[in-house]
């Protein structure tokens, strides 16, 4: 991880890129990249930075694999290649072709209250905009047509889950995906970091001293070997305003969805 062979030399002996052994392909805003560097604390997983879009880009995708593997961190044999691309879990193409990839693959899918990420991806895009100095419109605007929910909102299919884990499940097994509890994972990482060590099937070597609760940000930062890391600043920012109506109509809406979602994977959660 932090003192990582991908730090060396690339012609360094044994270490070369490799496919990677497990991806978090979502979902957009679910904590994915808390994820991923929280896993990055154990000493046999290496990580791919940024994301990577080879299985939802065509422009990607037509590279080939060893475009995609280029793009992965130097490994030593043994250890675990990671990389995370929300933007997987919502593409219709991305399950056969990961599968095509590799069929023995290690899904991670972290989810959190769709409610909550549809504001947190709202927001995002807000951000977005603002930042591009382009024309931008209230979240209420765009979730409600007529006082109703609008279905056709992106962000609001973004938080259907059981629609979208529905092509996964066509082509990779249940026990190939591991669900990880994103609202849980802001609460309290370790837990989280623990189920997923042992569905990769690494030995236990995070510990919750790698984690301490930052007041300032009002999130858990990362501790390796005295270095102190937190999420950058668009990670845990304040959400868009929406109103408490709107809101609960919201939840309303998911009410369904979600039954489904828990349905789909065996386990409840307990969303607005
Ligand atoms: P908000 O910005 O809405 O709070 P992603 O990396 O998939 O885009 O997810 C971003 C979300 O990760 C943030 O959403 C935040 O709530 C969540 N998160 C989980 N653990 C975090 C941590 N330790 N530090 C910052 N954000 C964290």
């Amino acid at each position: 991880s932090s003192s990582s062979p991908s730090s060396s030399s690339p012609s360094h002996n044994a270490t070369q890129q490799r496919l990677p052994g497990a991806i978090i392909i979502g979902v957009r805003k679910g904590g994915t990249r808390a994820l991923l560097e929280m896993l990055n604390l154990h000493p046999d997983v290496e990580v791919a930075k940024a994301e990577v879009h080879y299985f939802n880009v065509e422009e990607h995708y037509s590279r080939g694999l060893t475009w995609y593997r280029a793009q992965m961190p130097f490994t030593l044999p043994g250890q675990l290649t990671v990389e995370k691309t929300p933007g997987y879990f919502a593409t219709p193409q991305a399950p056969a072709r990961v599968w095509n990839m590799n069929p023995a693959v290690r899904l991670l899918l972290i989810v959190r209250d769709p409610a909550e990420r549809l504001v947190s991806d709202y927001t995002q895009v807000l951000h977005n905009r603002l930042t591009r100095h382009k024309p931008y419109q209230p979240l209420e605007e765009l979730l409600l047509l007529k006082g109703h929910i609008d279905p056709s909102y992106k962000a609001l299919q973004r938080s259907l889950y059981h629609q979208h884990l529905a092509r996964w499940l066509e082509v990779f097994p249940r026990e190939q995906i591991h669900v990880v509890d994103g609202d849980a994972l802001i609460r309290d990482p370790f837990p989280e970091l623990r189920k997923a060590e042992r569905f990769l099937d690494l030995p236990p070597r995070i510990s919750p001293d790698n984690f301490y609760y930052n007041t300032t940000k009002g999130f858990y930062c990362l501790l390796s070997s005295g270095h102190d890391k937190c999420l950058d600043e668009s990670k845990g920012r304040p959400h868009a305003p929406l109103s408490l109506q709107a809101f609960k109509k919201l939840c309303h809406y998911f009410r369904k969805p979600n039954q489904l979602f828990f349905d789909m994977v065996g386990r409840s959660f307990s969303w607005c």
